[in-house]
């Protein structure tokens, strides 16, 4: 039975490649799509939602709208972050890409959210964030139910060793700490895809000449996102190859072989001063308190690759 997914998602380079997995392997059956702001402001992260969503096919899902602002802290912007040139000004620069085939569902994202793992059965739905947690903290704070009928939120963000906009803290974390920190600390099992893993999930050239052979619309869309991507992340991280962060959580739901997970006591820092939007990772009961979650450690990099390899293949026949 294909496990079936909430993507919440701020559309982002990589968020558009998760999307693209999602509604590509079948294992997984892409339910929804949320969006939030994050990369971008959010009726970009929306607009792009939207345009990914019509490019893979999955135009007969619903697809809503959510945050606009954090639920505490001032939103990051481009001005403030080094993340902020990495997605561009769309905050999906690179290929032209369709207009959306479909309209918006007018609920709230955290309202969907909440009305479909109500209306499901205990553990149908698992929660995908791939962006700050802002939607997935106002669905549990609006309905606390959901928090025992999700089978389990494996989200990308955070780090246990270093983050990528300060020392101590990832993007999607440090954009609402506060949002983060209620997610990890509920009594479901969170499962953290952080940098430790996604920064082995990079586009190397042989990746890139595997993705180009397969030589469909599709693949070179692909192609055209890791282009622009990788160029940013080379200029602002000085990682030669892109690391694809996103669509690892999506990888972590479809195989716990392809990216293994260790448990962990794992909280976000919400007060300090230079390590506010650290995810606090204890691995060896340190605090003695309970390992709550997990922490994504180890990559197959040929098997993820493959995944997505066969994933564009998958959607571009359709
Ligand atoms: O730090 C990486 C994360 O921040 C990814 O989700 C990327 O899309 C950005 O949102
Ligand atoms: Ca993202």
């Amino acid at each position: 039975m294909p496990k079936k997914i909430i993507l919440d998602v701020d559309p982002g380079h990589d968020d558009a490649i998760a999307i693209l997995l999602a509604k590509g392997n079948p294992e997984i059956e892409l339910a929804a799509i949320t969006s939030v702001a994050g990369n971008q402001i959010l009726s970009k992260t929306t607009y792009n939602t939207l345009r990914v969503a019509t490019l893979v096919g999955a135009t007969d899902i619903p697809i809503a709208a959510g945050a606009e602002f954090p639920l505490v802290r001032d939103q990051i912007t481009d001005a403030d972050s080094i993340a902020g040139s990495v997605h561009g000004e769309s905050g999906l620069d690179g290929p032209v890409l369709p207009e959306p085939a479909m309209e918006l569902d007018p609920r709230h994202a955290a309202q969907l959210i909440i009305d479909l793992v109500m209306a499901g059965e205990p553990g149908e739905y698992t929660l995908v964030p791939t962006g700050p947690l802002t939607n997935i903290a106002l669905a549990m704070r609006l309905q606390p139910e959901i928090v025992t009928r999700v089978k389990e939120v494996v989200l990308m963000g955070g780090a246990y060793t270093q983050g990528n906009v300060t020392p101590a803290a990832e993007f999607n974390i440090l954009a609402d700490a506060e949002a983060a920190a209620a997610v990890f600390n509920a009594d479901w099992q969170v499962t953290m895809v952080g940098l430790d893993l996604t920064h082995q999930a990079v586009a190397t050239p042989e990746i890139r000449e595997r993705i180009r052979a397969i030589d469909t619309d599709i693949s070179r869309v692909v192609d055209e996102w890791l282009d622009f991507f990788g160029a940013n992340y080379d200029s602002v991280w000085k990682m030669p190859y892109p690391p694809i962060h996103d669509a690892c959580a999506v990888a972590r739901v479809i195989s716990a072989d392809i990216v293994k997970a260790e448990k962990a006591f794992i909280t976000v820092e919400t007060a300090g001063k230079w390590t506010y939007g650290e995810t606090v990772t204890d691995f060896l009961g340190a605090y003695g308190l309970p390992f709550n979650n997990l922490a994504a450690t180890e990559l197959d990099f040929d098997a993820f690759w493959d995944l997505i390899i066969d994933a564009i293949k998958t959607v571009s026949k359709s």
